[in-house]
C-alpha cells in the first residue's frame, strides 16, 4: 500500500510515547475510534490532520511520512561519498557532501560519474616539500580543457579552479588518504585514489 501513512507507523509511535488512541484522538481533536480505525487500514487520516498528528507524536510531518524517526546520523558526514555537478553551459562546479537536487543555467544537474583517467587524460603527482606538485597531461586550448582540480578526503575538499590557456596543475597539500578528482570541458570527470 502506497498510503502517505500507515497504520502501522501511528500505532508504533503511538505506543512508544505511551499514549493510549483516546489519549492521542484528544490531542488531535478527534475520536479514539477515528485512531483505531487508522491504525488498522480502514481509514486515512485526512491531510489537513498531519501536522497537528505529528505534533502530537512529537515529530516532523516528513518522519510521519517516511514511518520512522529521523536522527541526526550525519550520513552525509563523508566527503568521500560526496558529489560533483558541472554545468555544461557556465562550467559552474558544485560539490555536495550527499545527495542533492542540483540545477544551474536553468538545467537539473546529474551527479558526474568520476571515471579512471585514460591516455588522454593522465596524472603526475610529484612531492614538492610538504606540498604535491599534480599535473594533468592535457590541453588548456579554449575549446578543451582542465576545468578544476580537487583533493577529497573523508573530512576535507580542496578544489583549483583552472582556466583555459592556463597550466593544467597545482600545488595541493595531499594529508590523507583520499581522491584526487579533475574535471575535462569535454570528457568529464576523472578520479585517481592517493
Ligand atoms: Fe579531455
Amino acid at each position: 500500500m502506497n498510503a502517505y501513512v500507515t497504520g502501522n507507523t501511528i500505532k508504533q509511535l503511538r505506543e512508544s510515547r505511551h499514549l493510549t488512541q483516546l489519549q492521542l484522538a484528544e490531542r488531535i481533536g478527534v475520536s479514539s475510534k477515528t485512531v483505531s480505525k487508522w491504525e488498522t487500514g480502514k481509514g486515512l487520516p485526512d491531510i489537513s490532520l498531519l501536522q497537528p498528528l505529528a505534533q502530537a507524536l512529537g515529530i516532523s510531518v516528513i518522519e510521519l511520512m517516511n514511518g520512522e524517526h529521523i536522527t541526526n546520523r550525519n550520513v552525509s558526514g563523508n566527503l568521500l561519498r560526496g558529489q560533483f555537478y558541472i554545468c555544461p553551459v557556465c562550467g559552474n562546479i558544485i560539490h555536495s557532501t550527499g545527495s542533492a537536487v542540483v540545477s544551474c543555467c536553468g538545467i537539473t544537474l546529474p551527479p558526474q560519474e568520476a571515471e579512471m583517467p585514460d591516455a588522454a587524460h593522465g596524472l603526475t603527482v610529484e612531492n614538492v616539500e610538504d606540498e604535491h606538485f599534480v599535473t594533468v597531461r592535457h590541453e588548456m586550448s579554449k575549446g578543451h580543457f582542465i576545468s578544476f582540480i580537487a583533493f577529497v578526503t573523508s573530512d576535507r575538499l580542496q578544489l583549483v579552479k583552472l582556466y583555459p590557456e592556463g597550466d593544467a596543475q597545482t600545488r595541493l597539500q595531499l594529508r590523507g588518504r583520499g581522491y584526487l578528482y579533475y574535471g575535462c570541458n569535454r570528457h568529464g570527470l576523472f578520479k585517481v585514489k592517493v
